[in-house]
């Protein structure tokens, strides 16, 4: 695939009022999500919860691109028709996740390192074949007793952008995240402080291995307290300090950035990101590319029950059309009661 299709896709996964479903939980991620709900976490649970998502009337109203586990993008419904091929009826763009997880890393053990460099190459060529437009690749950054060494914050975005190289040379957009994780005391300052660090070094390693920066989409954090520190922060404080990270580390030639949500309530999150744009002058697609922050409501709606499809999708679909509204800037709280 040349450069302007990868372009081409990035933008439309970014474009104005949507936003990207993370579908792509681990095995052993789904099966958390499911043992909350008492729902046993085999293969035909996953894709019954999956489908009934993707199915929702009118996703493609607010929803971009879903990023799937390999096991879903090779499912099929009952009647023969692949998960993907689903979505892409409805022009949502299907992509996979490709890392293969954390692992301590070599020399600094209690800080993870993303693995999955071996043999990615021909991950990336196979899933091409089975439809995937686009990969992901999530690198965590653990704030420890208020450090991450440099030495894993490079690591990481070395794999990040071996990574990204790898995905475009077989044709697919690389979702590039590098989330440094809300755990811990540390307060906003430096969460402020490591995303900064952490974005120089990743948009460094991006350029040393030549990557085409027009056909990414960024995955980063917001810039928030710890989730076990004692400060508040306006959503006010978290958009502005969120836009001068990235103003300063990102360039403008990136078509779009799509947050997680990081442990985020589905509110905060939707908040947070209306925040960020209200500021008119971003120079990139600001938008949402959440994981429990679109499914947490849904899953609960939904606790494993045919009779519950249609109002866990409600749910779901609610949750998508705040955030969409959020991208545009156009959020409310009363809105929620829509
Ligand atoms: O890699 C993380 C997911 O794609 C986003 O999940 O929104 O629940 O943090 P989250």
């Amino acid at each position: 695939m040349n450069n302007s299709s990868l372009e081409e896709i990035a933008k439309l996964m970014v474009a104005p009022s949507k936003g990207i479903l993370a579908a792509d939980e681990s095995t052993g991620t789904i099966k958390k999500r499911l043992d909350s709900i008492s729902v046993e976490s085999n293969e035909i649970n996953r894709r019954s919860y999956r489908e009934m998502l993707f199915t929702s009337p009118e996703i493609n109203k607010y929803i971009s691109g879903v990023i799937l586990f390999d096991e879903t993008l090779r499912q099929s419904n009952n009647s023969g028709k692949r998960l993907s091929e689903i979505l892409e009826d409805k022009n949502i763009i299907p992509g996979i996740k490709v890392d293969k997880g954390t692992w301590p890393c070599p020399g600094f053990n209690n800080f993870p390192i993303t693995q999955g460099l071996d043999g990615l190459k021909q991950r990336c060529d196979e899933y091409f074949e089975l439809g995937a437009k686009f990969t992901k690749w999530r690198a965590v950054i653990k704030i420890i007793d208020s450090i991450v060494p440099i030495e894993v914050i490079e690591a990481n975005a070395y794999a990040l952008a071996m990574y990204a190289a790898t995905a475009q040379e077989s044709g697919l957009v690389p979702i590039v995240e590098p989330e440094v994780l809300m755990d811990g005391k540390h307060n906003i300052e430096l969460c402020k402080k490591i995303t900064e660090t952490t974005l120089n070094m990743v948009f460094e390693k991006l350029d040393k291995y030549k990557v085409n920066l027009k056909g990414i989409v960024l995955k980063p954090n917001m810039i928030v307290p710890g989730s076990e520190s004692s400060e508040d922060a306006t959503h006010n404080e978290i958009a502005e300090k969120t836009i001068f990270v990235l103003k300063k580390c990102v360039p403008k030639n990136v078509p779009g950035i799509a947050f997680l949500s990081g442990g985020q309530t589905e509110i905060e999150s939707t908040l947070n990101l209306n925040s960020i744009n209200q500021s008119k002058d971003l120079p990139w697609e600001v938008t949402f590319s959440y994981g429990r922050a679109l499914q947490q409501s849904a899953l609960n709606k939904w606790q494993g029950k045919e009779e519950n499809i249609i109002e866990s999708q409600k749910v779901f679909l609610h949750r998508a059309k705040m955030n969409s509204l959020a991208h545009n800037g156009e959020y409310n709280l009363d809105l929620e009661n829509t």
